[in-house]
């Protein structure tokens, strides 16, 4: 109560000081003109900074960064009978693409009720949500997005485009962007990411319910609106709201600046004049330099020069690198959208590849435990050697396709690079290494609990579900198992090696057919079609369930002839005489929740079906996890498989030709028994 008076009277006591008669009170104008003189009043979090010059600089060119620059005083946005008041802001933005890489994930401006939004993240969410809160009406958060991503798990329509965020990052309303000048009617393209000071306007009128966005290049307000929305905030704002900006970049970065700004509250904002605001700086390179060594290099310089030197910068940052570190670079692998690392950093990185630094190794290669020498991040780099010349170019596209899917509970790509016939990926680093290590060591570090594990499951689901549904193009993962899933500091399960299957094939000769798997994880039509499908992903999904519960490898290959060889068999021949809860890992003593584990189990069996056909998809798993569909017991059929022709022997006998016998490795980042 005191608090809400204090706001009162602060509000109070501004709209005196900026004369209640005059009908445009600039209720905060003091940026402007930049944001120099009033950074004390402006509250920066993430990467945000303000520059010598005034700008406000909310994301620079890091990888997977967000920024948060918000005014630190609270607005009123309620008035005393408790109904929002209208308002406006005008503000001036450049969003800087980082050179030669397709933009970054886009900004907003965001109206919170706590200073700053704490639980933003960065990437497609640009620091506004995260997976855990996103949509729920208690965020009490309305944002005017600027995106420069197409987020097709959100239903965006481009990667250029503004919309209105209520509550959501999936918004309720968006348009390509355009822009209007004078009393045109007729609106012109406009880039977001060219670089460009471009104006926006944001208007909300609160007996009219609408809320008004419109862009210009110029300094005065254009007539035409480019995307106009009724929405009723009462519910949403709260009577005590703060403003500012958010920007997150992921995998691309773009630099986000902010170059004035003012707001108002029952009247118009002053319209910026264009040519009154701070000049832009080059921003700094995450990957090339620290902060502050470069800082000091920089002048400044107009937009359209900051793009020439931009580009010039861009080419002779090739040039360089052309000669001095050998990486093969060439015209095509510009416009690659994941982070390109110099060999240099990660030599450094890595300590020149050290033995002591090797965290695994496989089939595609070793992977060296490294720390980024100009972040300071831990990371994973793989190195796939080997490669022949021929299809390389499909290799490299490759690395930047599967770059550009982000999930939750996928290993985020981070960055690569090649130098002669080396490629190196570098991902997130995962503290807690792979699933394999926990179900089959004899004496793991942790025994994983039921809770873990159940939660392992829905994430390795909700990632094969992305992959399979939810991106632009169905990926097939074609290497589920547990070595493949990695788990990060809170156990969260992190699908790894994606994709990584297929674009070991481009490197291969064409005309052998490569049957790529590993034992007991693939599906038996693999012999038949060598043509892996979500279906079979699926079936090695049920198999992963299968280990989950039981702590047991898919196989037994020590088993004796009377022993039951594959888990999925065992676990079958427990579910008919009624006792199937008997398979569960002993190792967790009986802890668990049985309708779980038994949900989990009638799962795995149904996924194991011999039959495609009859596997579930992965939306319907999801949604059996999530409680949102019911098994029902009958759904469980028994595999046809014993004395129907199908014989399991000959089949394991199929595999084991066509595939190297590896249980006995299993390492941290997944090995893959590509048949050679
Ligand atoms: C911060 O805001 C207050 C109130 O609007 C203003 O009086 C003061 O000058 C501002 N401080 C700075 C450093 O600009
Ligand atoms: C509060 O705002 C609403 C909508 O603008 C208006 O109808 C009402 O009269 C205002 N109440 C007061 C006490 O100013
Ligand atoms: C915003 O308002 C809602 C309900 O009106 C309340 O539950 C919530 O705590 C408020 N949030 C803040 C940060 O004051
Ligand atoms: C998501 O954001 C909320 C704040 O709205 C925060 O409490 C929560 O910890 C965040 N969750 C994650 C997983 O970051
Ligand atoms: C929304 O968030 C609130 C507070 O963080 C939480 O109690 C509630 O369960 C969430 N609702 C949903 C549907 O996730
Ligand atoms: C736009 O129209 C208004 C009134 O119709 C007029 O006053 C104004 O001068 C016009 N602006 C331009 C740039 O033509
Ligand atoms: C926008 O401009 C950037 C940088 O000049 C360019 O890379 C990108 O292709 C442009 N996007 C569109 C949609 O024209
Ligand atoms: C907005 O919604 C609230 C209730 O949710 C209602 O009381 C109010 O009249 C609505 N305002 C307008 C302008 O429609």
């Amino acid at each position: 109560m005191a608090e809400k008076l204090t706001y009162l009277c602060f509000f109070l006591l501004l709209l005196y000081r900026v004369k209640p008669q005059d009908d445009a009170r600039p209720l905060l104008d003091e940026f402007s003109g930049g944001f120099s003189a009033a950074g004390n009043n402006m509250s920066l979090d993430g990467v945000a900074g303000v520059d010598n010059n005034g700008v406000l600089r909310v994301t620079d060119f890091s990888a997977n960064s967000l920024g948060h620059g918000f005014y630190s005083n609270p607005i009123q946005f309620k008035n005393s009978s408790g109904e929002v008041m209208s308002f406006s802001t005008s503000f001036a933005f450049a969003i800087i693409p980082q050179p030669g890489i397709q933009g970054g994930d886009g900004m907003a401006f965001a109206i919170s009720p706590v200073k700053g939004i704490p639980g933003g993240d960065s990437g497609s969410y640009i620091g506004l949500f995260n997976a855990t809160n996103n949509g729920n009406s208690s965020n009490h958060i309305l944002a005017v997005e600027f995106d420069t991503f197409n987020n097709v798990q959100y239903g965006e329509p481009d990667g250029n485009h503004i919309a209105i965020d209520i509550n959501s990052i999936s918004s309720t309303k968006s348009t390509p962007v355009m822009q209007f000048k004078g009393n045109d009617t007729n609106g012109i393209p406009l880039n977001l990411t060219s670089g460009q000071v471009i104006q926006a306007w944001i208007d909300y009128n609160s007996p009219t319910n609408q809320l008004d966005i419109r862009l210009s290049t110029d300094s005065a307000k254009p007539t035409s609106v480019l995307l106009s929305s009724k929405v009723n905030l009462s519910e949403i704002l709260n009577e005590s709201m703060y403003i500012g900006f958010s920007a997150a970049t992921g995998l691309a970065a773009s630099s986000h600046c902010i170059l004035g700004w003012s707001f108002n509250v029952n009247g118009d904002a002053k319209s910026l004049n264009l040519a009154q605001l701070p000049k832009l700086q080059l921003p700094t390179t995450a990957s090339t330099g620290t902060k502050k060594n470069r800082r000091g290099l920089i002048v400044g310089v107009s937009v359209s020069c900051a793009l020439a030197v931009i580009l010039l910068t861009a080419s002779s940052f090739y040039v360089v690198r052309r000669k001095k570190m050998a990486d093969v670079v060439e015209d095509w692998e510009h416009d690659i959208v994941p982070h390109r690392l110099p060999y240099e950093e990660l030599n450094k990185a890595t300590r020149g590849f050290k033995e002591k630094e090797l965290i695994g190794s496989g089939g595609f290669g070793r992977v060296y435990k490294g720390i980024l020498p100009n972040s300071g991040t831990q990371v994973a780099v793989k190195r796939i050697s080997q490669h022949s010349k021929q299809g390389l170019q499909e290799f490299v596209s490759e690395v930047a396709s599967i770059g550009r899917l982000r999930h939750r509970n996928l290993v985020q790509l981070v960055g690569w690079c090649r130098r002669q016939s080396d490629l190196l990926l570098v991902y997130d680093f995962m503290p807690n290494g792979s699933l394999d290590k926990y179900l089959f060591d004899e004496q793991p570090k942790t025994i994983l609990s039921w809770e873990q594990r159940f939660r392992i499951i829905k994430g390795v689901a909700s990632g094969l579900l992305y992959l399979h549904e939810e991106w632009e193009q169905v990926v097939v993962h074609r290497d589920i198992k547990a070595g493949n899933v990695l788990l990060d500091s809170e156990f969260n399960a992190r699908l790894s090696d994606f994709g990584l299957a297929k674009l070991y094939e481009h490197g291969s000769n064409p005309s052998t057919t490569r049957v790529v798997g590993t034992l007991g994880y693939m599906a038996p039509e693999l012999t038949r079609t060598s043509k892996p499908t979500t279906r079979s992903d699926v079936f090695a999904f049920g198999a992963l369930l299968l280990e989950v519960v039981c702590g047991r490898r898919p196989i037994n290959p020590t088993a004796s002839s009377e022993e039951l060889i594959l888990l999925v068999d065992c676990v079958w021949e427990n579910w008919t005489v009624g006792a199937v809860l008997d398979v569960v890992d002993p190792r967790m003593e009986g802890k668990f929740d049985e309708d779980e584990a038994l949900l989990v189990l009638k799962l795995g069996l149904i996924c194991s079906n011999y039959e495609a056909e009859a596997r579930p998809t992965m939306r319907l798993v999801v949604r059996y996890l999530e409680g949102e569909l019911a098994l029902q017991e009958e759904v469980v059929v028994p595999n046809k498989r014993k004395g129907d022709g199908v014989g399991l022997t000959v089949e394991f006998e199929d595999y084991s030709q066509s595939i190297p016998t590896t249980s006995s490795v299993y390492d941290v980042y997944g090995r893959s028994a590509v048949g050679r």
